[in-house]
């Protein structure tokens, strides 16, 4: 099939609420050495794309740029000296930007060859939460089989994502915190033992008694916390000795802060992450992130979330029901450039 000549993305010219941004025609780059001509198949809509589309985020990219984060795609093209894809490998790419366009070209590094049994929807679903989670639970919080986690905002990409995965790494114990009961129904087939309850009044203190009755009176070993806020005061009053929680996002709205000395009395950890550091950083670690990861699919210990989809056109009404929480599951972008 002859490789098409040009393509359409969403550029963004200027950042803002709304950005300035419009579904363009542009010419099909060409790959260069080491590097990968991908046709976007599926591509999710993150929070941090609204955030970077305003100007809001820590970086901002040079304008004009094509948002959209990790899209999964097709190999349509390839540069000189590439060795581990070729035309038809179907990857899973580690872009920083351009998700939200029919092509793009990445490092072969930024890619990963997606298993046979692993569709395109379902790997853009799996993008950046999956990610995510793994390093916050493998490399942050260190978890040892056996131990207990909350994973926060467990409906979300990276909450539900660390419920499927601290099961399959062998946690002992795995409670879901969510925004209201209904959104918990799903979680216990994917791994979840108990429900926390996040629209309970006095979190700070109505978190950590749910989380001791569910978990022995005791509080949990690991936290995983991608909403900041009032769920945040309670889980570091609900992680036990040596409890370590990890800093993820602040969906909830409010970036919280902690008094120190909370840390020395109850001997707990806090720490960050910043996935896109962690992927320049130590991109050896994420071979193996989705090295597992894949394998626990295999396996069927993880799956996909659900996910809906819009066709790239539709890419400002896939924006909006994300941002008003219209959609459960994840939304993804899907284009089918031909090549
Ligand atoms: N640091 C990193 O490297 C990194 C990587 C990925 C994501 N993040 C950040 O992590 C956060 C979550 O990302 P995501 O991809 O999981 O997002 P997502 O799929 O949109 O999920 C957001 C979750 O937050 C919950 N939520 C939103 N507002 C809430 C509130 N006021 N109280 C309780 N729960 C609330 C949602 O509950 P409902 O189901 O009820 O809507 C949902 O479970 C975002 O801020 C994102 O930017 C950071």
């Amino acid at each position: 099939m002859t490789r098409s000549a040009t393509m359409r993305a969403v550029q963004v010219r200027s950042f803002g609420f709304p950005p300035e941004a419009s579904l363009e025609e542009r010419a099909v780059p060409e790959p260069g050495p080491g590097q990968l001509l991908v046709a976007v198949r599926a591509a999710p809509v993150n929070y941090v794309d609204l955030l970077t589309m305003r100007g809001r985020y820590q970086f901002k990219p040079a304008l004009p740029y094509v948002p959209g984060k990790c899209p999964a795609g097709v190999v349509i093209a390839v540069g000189p000296g590439v060795e581990g894809f070729r035309v038809g490998s179907r990857v899973l790419t580690m872009a920083e930007y351009g998700g939200y366009g029919e092509a793009l070209v990445v490092s072969e590094r930024s890619a990963y060859l997606l298993p046979d049994t692993l569709s395109f929807s379902e790997a853009g679903a799996m993008s950046l939460g999956f990610d995510t989670a793994w390093v916050s639970l493998r490399d942050r919080a260190r978890l040892v089989p056996g131990e207990s986690v909350l994973a926060l905002g467990a409906s979300g990409a990276v909450g539900g994502a660390a419920v499927q995965l601290a099961r399959a790494m062998g946690a002992a114990r795995v409670l879901a915190g969510v925004s209201s009961p209904d959104r918990y129904a799903d979680l216990e087939a994917l791994g979840a033992d108990g429900m926390v309850d996040l629209s309970r009044p006095e979190l700070r203190e109505s978190l950590r008694e749910q989380v001791y009755a569910l978990n022995d009176g005791q509080g949990v070993d690991v936290v995983i916390d991608p909403l900041g806020g009032d769920p945040f005061d309670g889980a570091v009053r609900a992680l036990g000795w040596r409890g370590r929680l990890v800093v993820v996002g602040f969906a909830a709205g409010r970036i919280p802060s902690v008094a120190t000395n909370y840390l020395l009395l109850k001997n707990i950890e806090l720490s960050g992450i910043q996935i896109s550091d962690y992927r320049k950083q130590m991109p050896e670690l994420l071979d193996e992130c989705y090295r597992e990861i894949f394998s626990f699919h295999l396996d069927g210990r993880v799956v996909a979330p659900p996910a809906v989809t819009y066709p790239l056109e539709a890419w400002q009404s896939a924006l909006e029901d994300f941002e008003a929480r219209r959609v459960k599951g994840r939304v993804l972008l899907t284009a089918d450039l031909p090549g």
